[in-house]
């Protein structure tokens, strides 16, 4: 999808409120909307006066994407911060991983993630360290071999990665290398699912996302049999028998993209909740289902500290000049294979 968000017009208390309406009616009552309206319109003034833009990921809380200037997917995201010219600063939204590649790509910018605690699980299932080791273990067996490291890891296992990938371009970026043997880290789902979209041989890593594993295949199949004419769509970090019974298999906004533009009307979103959350606020007269799971990463950015944030400018993200160059190169090389 891709989206960009913020007005300048100051949105009411009453406005939220009926926004939210679709969402949890308890969660979001009416003392939530008074308190968030003044928050948002605080964090507005603050962007101005700091020359801010805020990026937000599709799974953030929707009242995120009130103040937010662009809300998209990771591939988006690290394009909208690559090309972020005419501001100062870039909050980001999302998780750590996103706002190091925010870095990465524009490091003239002062880039701030509103809590350090918003890290991920994939990206926790990988060290540089331990990618070297292995790297150097297969080159033996396979002198040919490149590494595609996921847009989920730090920026050290970016520098030792030949080329990065999303979940939007994973496949484009494995064919266009010109070698046969990937070794792909670190996600053993998103490994499995281009290995059955490619003739090459993929080595994968085991990690995982602790959101999209722990996804059955018994409550889509519960799901279809009550709704046989219900789309499901589904993100490619879910298990290899969950994608099976996916109608498409899409990164966050593809899926939002494919729910908008089908003639369907009635889609399970299998993923983290903030993407339905967001298809239910923002596509009238079609019914949205969740087969998902919170992630409490993403979740750890509020609007509170998002205005501490520009308030304090914390926390600034820092890179050292090696490691960033290892991983511009990396992702340089994924925009540019799959362009
Ligand atoms: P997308 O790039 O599809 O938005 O996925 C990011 C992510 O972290 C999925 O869990
Ligand atoms: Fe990481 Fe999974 Fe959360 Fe995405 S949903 S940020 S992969 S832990």
């Amino acid at each position: 999808m891709g989206i960009t968000t913020t007005s300048c017009v100051d949105v009411t208390p009453e406005q939220l409120y009926r926004k939210f309406a679709s969402l949890d009616g308890q969660y979001y009552d009416r003392a939530r909307c008074e308190r968030y309206a003044v928050l948002i319109k605080e964090i507005k003034r603050l962007k101005q006066q700091r020359r801010a833009i805020i990026l937000a990921h599709n799974y953030q809380r929707p009242e995120i994407f009130e103040v937010a200037d662009f809300v998209g997917d990771s591939l988006e995201l690290a394009r909208q911060a690559r090309n972020a010219r005419n501001a100062d600063v870039i909050v980001f939204c999302g998780v750590h991983f996103m706002a190091e590649t925010a870095k990465v790509l524009n490091p003239e910018r002062t880039v701030l993630l509103p809590d350090m605690r918003a890290g991920c699980s994939l990206a926790d299932s990988i060290s540089a360290d331990d990618l070297a080791e292995r790297k150097a273990e297969l080159m033996k067996i396979f002198p040919d071999l490149k590494v595609v490291s996921y847009v989920n890891t730090t920026a050290e296992v970016k520098a030792l990665s030949d080329a990065c990938c999303t979940s939007a371009n994973a496949v484009k970026v494995v064919e266009a290398l010109d070698s046969q043997n990937i070794l792909f880290v670190p996600d053993q789902n998103l490994a499995h699912y281009v290995q059955t979209q490619t003739k090459k041989r993929i080595i994968s890593w085991t990690g995982s996302c602790y959101v999209h594993h722990q996804i059955n295949a018994e409550e889509i199949e519960k799901v279809r049999r009550a709704m046989p004419d219900i789309k499901v769509l589904a993100h490619p970090e879910c298990r290899a028998d969950v994608l099976a019974l996916a109608d498409a298999v899409l990164s966050t906004s593809a899926m939002a993209r494919y729910a908008r533009e089908s003639s369907a009307s009635r889609f399970l979103i299998v993923t983290e909740c903030g993407l339905s959350d967001r298809l239910l606020m923002e596509v009238p007269g079609k019914q949205f289902f969740k087969a998902c799971k919170l992630c409490m990463y993403m979740k750890m950015i509020t609007l509170e500290g998002t205005l501490e944030s520009l308030r304090t400018m914390r926390h600034e993200i820092v890179l050292s000049d090696e490691v960033r160059e290892g991983a511009r190169r990396a992702l340089e090389r994924m925009l540019e294979l799959a362009a």
